[in-house]
């Protein structure tokens, strides 16, 4: 049983394999946070709330001279305001008279089998074996406004998903505030992790302590945003990979978020998550509920490290769904940074013939080939093919790539709009745009006001009448701009605070119906790259386009960064051309490959043009991707070095579930004259196993110079048998790097009982 309710003390366990959450109700009816942290066996910690008059922090009437009571100070699982608990809140209720006040009372609960789902809404799911429900009813004191707590406990993962519902039975109310989750810990030493950047530099790792006052990773642009991630981390204060305890929050959302920690007069820290409230404002009649999206936690008291393999596991196995969702992927060839809005049928033929010669095996037409899309300032929202670029349709172009026995896949920017179109011409309120005000335009495009079923109808049926026709086995789904001028034609004015999460909730609708209705479908999510990479979007596609910037070198600490809250599996990655197009770095063809392959691998750049030696060395690394794959995408990843300004090198490894087999990749960030030995630590290996571990290839430098001890990383130089504890702790050595983004690679193998 991994959910306990202790009657006597009415105090309710959640136990994890690792973690325990516990709460109670308290003394006058109040739900208090207790305690979340390393697994305690048994017993209630009750005895760690406590209080004594402040001064200045009222209590709630019915304490009476109880002053030692208050909602300013005691833990709350769900913090609400106006009742005179002065954090930050997750819920403010604003009633009939207008007065602002919520305050929560415990009225019932429920405990099942399985996990919630939530209705509308990306959510974790898992059946009766895996996962337990708790379910709370909190009631407004004055008022019929109800929130329903949901606890979803995966015991195995570690992972404890919560969400909430308010319901609403007496008369309209609007809702202010709906965040979803409050966590109130009593301590102060924690720092918070987030993951800030911009367009092409997305999840840079940033860390601070909390403090008093309030730290937040927000984003009001209407999706999660390249600029912060919807996944923090809350660690002790120094925490790294493999020691501290760690909390991790994702929100399973795709729009604005607020992501707060604030530390209380009592050095007390309270996080809350959920919808940003700045704009927000939702109108719920009497008999109407709000559903508050998830947030999906997990502890571990080994670092973030561990905190992050338990999210991939999670994600992997628990939220991305669909025939991708655990199985291989093609290797793929996407023509955009190669052809960019240039494209015509023969070109993209003469492209796909090339690309399989060298082993791809899906080749992807990004934009440009509908409506009138011949630069990114038209065509948005006329899903017809441009009968000048392909005269036979997507269709006749599916066609002939599959002749040539490869798969075949389109981009779609579904929620967008040009104003030259003829969708615009038709339906010029179809977009959001504030009355009276020109609209804030973002690359030559309008957002299509997807809160509304009849614009979802005409998209499903324009882009599904082309899927259905042509044989298409992977989408793309692209989109370019933030929200702004949020206003929609169908809402009233009084309610137009809801149109933002209405758009999401449309946009979720949206790819509900096209992921069912098209299964057999591999979808990407994208947008500008990786301005909407979150576990909401994760839900209904199992890989997304980690970011427009293809450069190796800048994408580790991209990819660095997003491993931290997502799986391998979930991140887009391509070999681009060199000098790269966004930073005109060059990098050696097998590091860029190197980099690619710790992500979805593929290709993007016009393979025609390469010699004869670069396309042998693509071929053999194809076939090297399609063996190590599975353990790249599905076994468990360890950070082996931190991605900083001032690295010497990056290295990162794979390791099977079984822990037979290992991979390791490194790239030298910064060669220097006279170089210092360099060694990486590896890890997740069976201690007392020996394993075999082979170089794959030389650096580039080594091997120009043939015989120099460069290349070697052991006496033998070409392979070397140690004891996993041996690898571990000792390390093996890299070669010396003799260039700026050399690489190099190993592969580790568990050595049979006899031949060790
Ligand atoms: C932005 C995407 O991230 C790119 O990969 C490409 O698809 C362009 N859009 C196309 O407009």
């Amino acid at each position: 049983m991994a959910i306990l309710f202790d009657e006597k003390k009415k105090v309710f366990t959640l136990q994890t394999k690792n973690s325990t959450w516990q709460m109670q109700v308290g003394r006058y009816g109040h739900l208090w946070h207790l305690y979340y942290g390393r697994r305690i066996q048994e017993g209630a910690l009750d005895y760690l709330v406590r209080g004594i008059n402040r001064g200045f922090c009222g209590a709630p009437y019915e304490a009476g001279e109880d002053r030692e009571y208050s909602l300013d100070t005691y833990p709350q699982e769900y913090s609400a305001y106006g009742t005179g608990d002065y954090r930050t809140s997750c819920l403010s209720v604003e009633h009939g008279d207008g007065s602002r006040a919520a305050e929560l009372l415990f009225d019932s609960y429920e405990i099942r089998k399985g996990k919630y789902g939530l209705s509308g809404l990306p959510a974790v799911w898992a059946g009766e074996e895996e996962a337990e429900t708790l379910q709370i009813v909190l009631r407004d004191k004055a008022s019929l406004v109800e929130t329903v707590l949901l606890y979803g406990v995966l015991e195995e993962y570690d992972v404890i998903t919560r969400a909430c519902v308010i319901r609403n039975k007496g008369e309209g109310v609007w809702l202010e505030r709906a965040l979803s989750a409050c966590l109130d810990l009593q301590r102060d030493d924690l720092e918070m992790i987030t993951f800030y950047g911009r367009h092409t530099m997305e999840r840079s790792l940033e860390r601070g302590m909390c403090r008093h006052g309030k730290i937040t990773a927000e984003s009001m642009r209407g999706t999660s945003s390249h600029q912060e991630n919807p996944f923090v981390i809350l660690c002790e204060k120094g925490a790294g990979e493999e020691w501290g305890e760690c909390y991790g929050m994702s929100l399973v959302y795709s729009g604005s978020f607020l992501a707060e920690a604030e530390v209380d007069q009592i050095n007390q820290t309270r996080f809350v998550m959920g919808i940003h409230p700045e704009g927000f404002r939702w109108r719920l009649e009497k008999g109407e509920s709000f559903t508050a999206p998830e947030v999906i936690f997990s502890f571990t008291s080994s670092g973030y490290g561990e905190l992050s393999r338990n999210f991939h596991r999670l994600c992997q196995e628990h939220l991305i769904r669909g025939k991708y969702r655990n199985t291989r992927r093609p290797v793929l060839l996407n023509n955009w940074e190669a052809m960019e809005f240039h494209i015509t049928e023969e070109d993209l033929v003469s492209l796909a013939a090339s690309a399989k010669e060298l082993g791809t095996e899906l080749f992807v037409m990004d934009d440009g080939w509908f409506g009138g899309r011949d630069h990114d300032r038209c065509g948005l929202g006329d899903w017809t093919p441009n009968a000048r670029k392909l005269p036979e349709g997507v269709a006749g172009l599916a066609k002939k790539i599959h002749d040539m026995d490869m798969m075949f896949g389109i981009w779609i920017e579904p929620e967008m709009i040009n104003e030259d179109s003829d969708l615009y011409r038709a339906h010029p309120d179809w977009c959001l745009r504030a009355p009276g005000r020109t609209p804030n335009r973002e690359r030559g495009q309008l957002v299509l006001d997807i809160s509304r079923r009849e614009v979802r109808d005409y998209l499903f049926d324009s882009i599904g009448g082309i899927l259905k026709e042509a044989e298409v086995d992977y989408v793309k789904w692209d989109m370019n701009r933030n929200l702004s001028d949020v206003w929609s034609a169908a809402c009233p004015a009084l309610r137009q605070g809801e149109v933002s999460h209405r758009y999401v909730l449309g946009l979720y609708d949206l790819m509900e119906r096209f992921v069912s209705a098209f299964p057999d479908i591999l979808w990407e999510g994208c947008s500008g790259g990786g301005g909407r990479f979150d576990a909401g979007i994760l839900y209904y596609m199992p890989q997304i386009w980690c970011s427009d910037n293809t450069d190796a070198i800048e994408r580790i600490s991209i990819q660095y960064g997003t491993s931290f809250g997502y799986p391998v599996s979930a991140m887009g990655a391509h070999v681009s051309v060199s000098p790269n197009l966004q930073t005109g770095r060059r990098t050696p063809l097998e590091t860029r490959a190197a980099v690619a392959m710790a992500g979805v691998f593929g290709y993007e750049l016009d393979v025609r043009r390469l010699d004869q030696e670069d396309r042998e060395r693509i071929k053999e690394q194809i076939r090297w991707y399609k063996q190590y794959q599975e353990l790249i995408l599905y076994g468990d990843y360890y950070r082996l070095t931190p991605v900083g300004e001032n690295g010497e090198f990056a290295a990162w490894q794979s390791v099977s579930r079984d822990q037979q087999t290992a991979v390791v990749s490194a790239v030298c960030l910064h060669a220097r004259s006279n170089p210092i030995f360099l060694r990486v630590r590896l890890k997740g290996l069976k201690e007392n196993r020996w394993y075999r571990v082979r170089q794959e290839r030389l650096t580039e430098s080594a091997r120009e110079d043939k015989g120099q001890e460069a290349g070697a990383f052991c006496p033998e130089e070409k392979e070397l048998i140690c004891q996993g504890s041996g690898l571990m702790y000792g390390g093996v050595n890299l070669p010396v790097f003799k260039r700026d983004y050399e690489s190099v690679r190993y592969v580790i193998e568990i050595l049979d009982e006899k031949e060790g």
